[in-house]
């Protein structure tokens, strides 16, 4: 499936975007672990999600939904799951692989996780070696999926993360819900805390010392009723439409805040954006906000590599701001762009350059000149993300942009083609 962007038009009126990935995830594994009913409001559906909810319906967790956001889990308790049915396919999901292969590392089964080809790509080495010294038993061929793991019984331990990522950190203390003794995880920056929010909520306490979170088994979960707050890296998208499109004036309802998120907010806001965050309120233990957001002239920035965890989602949106702002951005210390759903630097650069854009591909980043946008037909890659950006990039291009490959934008948007073209993106949906 592709998309055919034409020129012109603007971003207005008001919308939702759908529940946020990473919160729909952890709500669909937690719920399943605990003791009791958990209800989702606003989760995802998305074919991502779907895949953690078909694994744990594998696993024996009986689950109603997801309907209209809305699903319902019958917790099995921590020591509950049922060894699976079938090998687990995680599709194209890094979150669902890496965090299941913590979840399901103390389990008393084997068990098997595959995915996509480009999951299939993917490093699961960082996952892999701390959940090794945990004392777990976990086969992988030159450290990627499939994933063959046979349950062990776990040890505590304190790990000092090499990458700053919120996936393995988030396994760890997965794992460490059925270790003895602490798991104690210290990032070398901070990633997004959903794993931590949601575990408390759960009626696990995670300590926080400093840098480092850790905690020691309760031994239960208590199941939970939640309404799932939209996925700021999907309003990212629209952030970005109505920032580069003049007359654009938006309003985003309910989309998280959390501030291990809001990197794109801070990036646009300093290459000029005009971001209003209305209506501060709080939502199932996530901050939310409606976010208005007006055309403005763009500059130009180098873009602080602080910030760089906490928008790594949003680099493919940053690099099409980039390239519609006046003036050069640069972008460093962002290798972790090269091992998403597709080495995001090589095929945004390659992307932008076919639409007639200056851009110097670095190791750990990219050079990008702005200018004038021209059209032609960009490959997505399959990745969600590129597509969607260049959707975007399609409302100030001189002439019409196709994206190729665009079906995967349902992993995480399934509704994105629909909603861009209620807010006047004039997109093409085209099957062959
Ligand atoms: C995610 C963490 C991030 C992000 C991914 C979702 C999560 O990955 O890119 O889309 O839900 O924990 P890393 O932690 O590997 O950077």
């Amino acid at each position: 499936m592709d998309y055919r962007v034409n020129p012109g038009g603007c971003l207005r009126g008001q919308i939702s975007v759908p529940g946020d990935k990473s919160i729909s995830h952890r709500v669909v594994m937690l719920g399943a672990i605990a003791d009791g009913v958990t209800e989702a409001e606003g989760l995802l559906e998305g074919a991502d999600v779907l895949a953690t909810i078909a694994a744990f319906q594998s696993m024996g967790v009986h689950m109603e939904g997801p309907d209209r956001g809305h699903l319902r889990i019958e917790g099995v308790g921590l020591r509950g799951l049922r060894a699976p049915s079938d090998i687990i396919d995680c599709g194209n999901s890094g979150t669902a692989m890496r965090l299941l292969a913590g979840l399901l590392a103390g389990q008393e089964f084997s068990c098997t996780l595959t995915g996509d080809a480009s999951l299939r790509r993917r490093p699961m080495g960082r996952v892999l070696a701390p959940l090794a010294q945990m004392g777990a038993a976990i086969e992988a061929e030159d450290g990627r999926a499939p994933l063959h793991i046979h349950g062990r019984p776990l040890q505590g331990i304190h790990y000092d993360l090499p990458v700053a990522s919120a996936q393995v950190k988030s396994a760890i203390l997965l794992a460490g819900l059925y270790a003895t003794g602490d798991t104690c995880v210290r990032e070398p920056a901070p990633t997004r805390d959903h794993s931590e929010r949601m575990l408390q909520g759960f009626g696990q306490p995670v300590r926080v010392e400093g840098a480092q979170r850790c905690l020691r088994s309760a031994g239960h979960l208590r199941g939970q009723s939640l309404r799932v707050p939209g996925d700021i890296s999907s309003a990212a998208f629209f952030l970005l439409g109505a920032s580069i499109a003049p007359k654009s004036d938006l309003l985003l309802e309910g989309v998280g805040i959390n501030p291990t998120r809001t990197g794109i907010v801070e990036i646009l806001t300093r290459m000029g954006a005009r971001i209003d965050l209305l209506r501060l309120r709080e939502v199932g233990g996530e901050p939310v906000a409606d976010l208005r957001v007006r055309y403005a002239q763009l500059r130009g920035i180098d873009i602080p590599t602080r910030l760089v965890p906490l928008a790594i989602d949003e680099f493919p949106a940053i690099f099409i701001a980039a390239a519609a702002a006046e003036g050069v951005t640069r972008i460093r210390g962002a290798e972790e762009l090269r091992v998403k759903e597709s080495d995001r630097i090589a095929v945004m650069a390659a992307g932008l350059r076919t639409l007639g854009i200056a851009v110097e591909e670095l190791a750990d980043g990219a050079i990008i000149h702005g200018g004038v946008l021209g059209g032609g037909e960009v490959a997505s890659h399959g990745d969600h993300r590129i597509a969607m950006a260049f959707a975007m990039a399609g409302l100030v291009a001189r002439e019409s942009v196709r994206i190729t490959d665009c079906t995967n934008v349902a992993t995480s948007f399934p509704n994105f083609a629909e909603l861009a073209r209620t807010a006047g993106l004039d997109l093409e949906v085209q099957t062959s």
